[in-house]
């Protein structure tokens, strides 16, 4: 499997994560890049005027099968990241499921149509449902108590069972919580990152929520990208796989090296406890390392100095 003069489909691909993967691919000699995104949360300002990028304005699950079919058509690639995510997941289940199940299920069918030759699911840390204790490991139960996190296990079920009957090669990547520029761009929630950023932009002090002890773990984008091409590249399939940096950082330590980012003098402030209070999520990056060859590399110090780099030009 080679990006290199091949043709690939990115679902998703006008969002965050999506629209880094796209300018990578193409960066990496992906003759052509087909997005399909309902641009409902992602931007076509994240895409930027990009030769050889095709966009499909469609809506997996909800809009014409028939315009997915002509999207999918002559790939030899899909990336999966199209997705109604937690935040939106908790008013609306019935949309989540549509969308990343029914969806989901309708777009792999098609990519099997169409002949593609391997396909690369984006789920989430979510599918496992653990917020308290040791690394989550890809061996162990999962039992996702949001309906988001359920549709992910769903969408890894899925693939499996479309890659069995039909021989289709496939990986199912496990994100933690990427972080960089273009994070939730057109978005009403915005991660603790953005929103510190924003905060001492503005001046003003950012927030730690409870006691700030609750830890999760922070990829870099462009790391997630890389493991993501990765996977489609090797020749591993059927393997689930996170995508994390394996480290904990507490909520407080976060916020601190955003301040330091900052170069502000400005101490945080705190707040109510949240439902994150006492959470401990974090990931074992082991079998990433040994079926992709994959580590994140970027240190939180560069990742989040990027980041508020980002943040800061937006406002000008
Ligand atoms: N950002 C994270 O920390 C994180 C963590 C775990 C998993 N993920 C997964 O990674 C993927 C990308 O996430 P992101 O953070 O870039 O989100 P995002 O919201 O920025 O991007 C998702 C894109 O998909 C599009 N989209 C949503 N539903 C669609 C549908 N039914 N049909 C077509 N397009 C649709 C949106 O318009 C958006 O452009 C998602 O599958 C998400 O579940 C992200």
């Amino acid at each position: 499997m080679r990006i290199k003069g091949s043709r690939v489909v990115v679902t998703g691909g006008a969002g965050f994560i999506g629209s880094h993967l796209v300018h990578e691919l193409l960066a990496r000699g992906a003759e052509h890049v087909t997005v399909v995104d309902s641009l409902r949360y992602g931007d076509l300002a994240n895409l930027g005027s990009l030769d050889r990028v095709r966009l499909v304005k469609h809506e997996i699950g909800w809009s014409d099968a028939a315009e997915l079919a002509g999207a999918v058509d002559g790939a030899d690639y899909v990336f999966h990241l199209a997705a109604e995510k937690h935040n939106q997941s908790k008013d609306s289940p019935a949309r989540v499921i549509q969308s990343n199940v029914a969806g989901t299920l309708s777009l792999y069918e098609l990519a099997v149509r169409a002949g593609v030759k391997k396909i690369v699911f984006s789920s989430s840390l979510y599918a496992y449902g653990r917020y308290v204790g040791g690394p989550m490991v890809e061996t162990e139960r999962c039992e996702p108590r949001t309906v988001y996190g359920v549709s992910k296990l769903t969408g890894e079920h899925l693939l499996a069972y479309t890659g069995e009957v039909s021989k289709l090669p496939y990986v199912v990547l496990r994100y933690f919580f990427i972080y960089g520029p273009k994070q939730f761009a057109g978005m009403g929630y915005k991660s603790v990152i953005i929103k510190s950023c924003e905060r001492l932009l503005a001046g003003e002090a950012p927030v730690v929520f409870g006691d700030g002890e609750q830890a999760l773990d922070y990829v870099y984008v462009d790391d997630a990208v890389d493991a993501t091409i990765r996977a489609m590249e090797s020749d591993v399939s059927g393997e689930v796989v996170n995508v994390a940096s394996g480290t904990p950082v507490k909520v407080k330590d976060l916020v601190g090296a955003i301040v330091k980012a900052s170069g502000k003098a400005i101490e945080p402030t705190s707040g109510p406890a949240d439902w994150t209070a006492g959470s401990n999520r974090y990931g074992s990056p082991d079998k990433a390392a040994a079926v992709l060859g994959f580590r994140a590399k970027t240190s939180l110090t560069e990742g989040l100095a990027k980041t508020y780099a980002w943040v800061a030009a937006q406002g000008k």
